[in-house]
């Protein structure tokens, strides 16, 4: 399945679990598309079947600045060609931020609703408060998303 990966990061530690994300994706069989500047153009034209979207949180809930015009172009077109397509999300945030915690991965939750997505797996949230080991920390989701996708 072609799997567009949608990822935003200001430090680079969401990145680093999307890229994570795509091994153990091309691994069990599946083609993505993991550009962390791919524009609207760039995700339609390689046509996704299934969406994972992996986003840090920054300022007070936001989503990081390279994820921000993709974000927006989608939201300002929401192409019809992907309602019903199997989605889920990877946030990344800390809990001591309270009330936004992860708020950039429910940003993204919500445009998937929006766009009619199917969410096959609630979101993975991964604290920072908590752990030091992200990428480690999102594999058992991660075979639990290849499982979905079959
Ligand atoms: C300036 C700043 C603001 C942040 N704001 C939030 C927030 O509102 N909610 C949250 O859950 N995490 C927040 N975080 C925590 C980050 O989302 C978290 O550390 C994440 O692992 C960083 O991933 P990145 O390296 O991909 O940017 C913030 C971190 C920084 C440095």
């Amino acid at each position: 399945m072609k799997v567009a990966i949608i990822s935003g990061s200001v430090y680079g530690t969401a990145e680093e679990v999307a890229r994570h994300a795509a091994k153990i994706l091309n691994a069990a069989g599946h083609e993505t598309l993991h550009n962390p500047r791919a524009s609207l153009a760039d995700v339609l034209a390689f046509e996704p079947q299934a969406f994972l979207a992996v986003t840090s949180t920054t300022g007070m809930g936001e989503l990081p600045d390279n994820l921000q015009p993709l974000y927006s172009m989608i939201r300002d077109q929401l192409p019809g060609a992907w309602r019903g397509l199997p989605g889920a999300v990877i946030a990344l945030g800390d809990a001591s931020y309270g009330d936004t915690f992860c708020g950039g991965g429910e940003q993204m939750h919500e445009l998937f609703g929006e766009l009619g997505l199917r969410v096959v797996l609630p979101m993975l949230r991964l604290d920072a408060s908590e752990t030091v080991t992200p990428e480690t920390d999102a594999e058992p989701w991660l075979k639990e998303l290849v499982s979905a996708l079959r």
